[in-house]
C-alpha cells in the first residue's frame, strides 16, 4: 500500500534574509555602528511543495531564486519567516538526523581518511567503531572507491571526492537525502558517470527521499521524477513537471529519446523565462 502522507510539506514558507548595513552618510562613516540600516530580501515567497516518500524531486530554476535556501529549510539549517516545513508530519525545529546533505564543495574534512569522513555520520550518532567502520566500508565500495579508504581527501580527484561525499551521506542511513548542486564542481564526462552512479546507488539502496538541486535540465530529468521550476528572486512555484520514465529506463538511450527532448525544451522555456537579461 502506497504511503498516504508525504515525507516532507513546505507549507506557504516565505524567507526573508536581514543583513545590516552601515548608512551612507557623513556621521555614519565615522560612527557606523550607531547608524546601522537593515536591509532586507525576500528570497523565497510562498513556496509550497508536498514529496512523497520515495520520490526524486530536483529543483531548478535561475540563480539566486532561492533553491539553496529552500533546501536548508528543509534540513532545519535556516527557519522561514512565514509558513512551516514539515517532515514525516512534524515541523522542522532544527537540523533532523533523517536528514543528510551534500554540498556542492564536496564539505570532506580534509585531515580526516576517506574512511573516516565516510564513518563521520555514524560515529556522531554513537555507532560503535566496528559497526560503524563496517557502514562505511559497505558504502566506499558502493560507490566505487574500494582500495582507497586511507586516502586523503587532497589526493583524490574531484569525482572521487564527491564519491565519498555520497558515500559519507549514505552511510548515515538517512531517510532524506538533499543535495545541492553535488555534481556542479564535476566535468561534463565524470559528472555524466556520477549521474548513472546515483541512479545505480539509489536503486541499490531502497527508497529514500530525494530532493536534489541542479542548473542542470538534463541532469533533473535523467534523476527525478517531479522536476520543480522556480521562478526569479523572489522564488516561487512557477511549475512542477512530472517526469515519465521508469528507473529502469533511466540510462545512456533514454537521453536520445524525442520525449526526453520534449522534456529538456519544455524546461528551458520555464527557466529561461526567468534569467534576468
Ligand atoms: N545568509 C544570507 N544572507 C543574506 N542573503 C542571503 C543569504 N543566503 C542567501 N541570500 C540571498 O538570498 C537569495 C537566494 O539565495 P540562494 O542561495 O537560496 O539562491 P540559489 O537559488 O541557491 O542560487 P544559486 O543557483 O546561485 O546557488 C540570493 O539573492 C542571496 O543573495
Ligand atoms: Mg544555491
Amino acid at each position: 500500500m502506497s504511503d498516504p502522507s508525504p515525507k516532507i510539506v513546505v507549507d506557504h514558507v516565505t524567507k526573508i534574509y536581514r543583513t545590516r548595513k552601515r548608512r551612507d552618510t557623513f556621521l555614519g562613516r565615522f560612527l557606523p555602528d550607531l547608524r546601522p540600516t537593515i536591509r532586507e530580501l525576500k528570497a523565497v515567497d510562498d513556496v509550497s511543495l508536498e514529496i512523497t516518500t520515495g520520490d526524486f524531486v530536483a529543483i531548478i530554476g535561475p540563480s539566486g531564486c532561492g533553491k539553496t535556501t529552500v533546501l536548508r529549510m528543509m534540513d532545519g539549517l535556516i527557519f522561514p519567516d512565514s509558513g512551516e516545513v514539515r517532515v514525516n508530519g512534524t515541523p522542522v525545529l532544527g537540523p533532523r538526523a533523517e536528514c543528510g546533505f551534500i554540498f556542492q564543495d564536496f564539505g570532506l574534512y580534509p585531515w580526516r581518511t576517506v574512511i573516516d569522513n565516510v564513518a563521520f555520520g555514524p560515529e556522531l550518532r554513537g555507532v560503535p567503531r566496528n559497526v560503524r567502520y563496517e557502514l562505511a566500508r559497505k558504502h566506499i565500495d558502493l560507490v566505487g572507491l574500494k582500495g582507497f579508504e586511507t586516502s586523503f581527501p587532497h589526493q583524490l580527484s574531484g569525482g572521487m571526492q564527491q564519491r565519498v561525499g555520497i558515500a559519507r551521506m549514505l552511510s548515515a542511513e538517512p531517510e532524506i537525502m538533499l543535495m545541492d548542486e553535488p555534481f556542479g564542481a564535476l566535468d561534463a564526462l565524470t559528472r555524466r558517470t556520477m549521474q548513472f552512479e546515483l541512479i545505480r546507488i539509489l536503486a541499490a539502496e531502497g527508497s529514500a527521499t530525494s530532493v536534489f538541486v541542479t542548473h542542470d535540465l538534463d541532469e533533473a530529468i535523467l534523476l527525478a521524477d517531479k522536476v520543480v521550476i522556480m521562478s526569479a528572486r523572489p522564488g516561487r512555484v512557477k511549475e512542477i513537471v512530472n517526469i515519465p520514465f521508469a528507473r529502469s529506463e533511466r540510462g545512456e538511450a533514454l537521453l536520445e529519446t524525442s520525449m526526453f527532448a520534449e522534456l529538456r525544451h519544455h524546461l528551458w522555456l520555464g527557466v529561461h523565462a526567468e534569467q534576468p537579461l
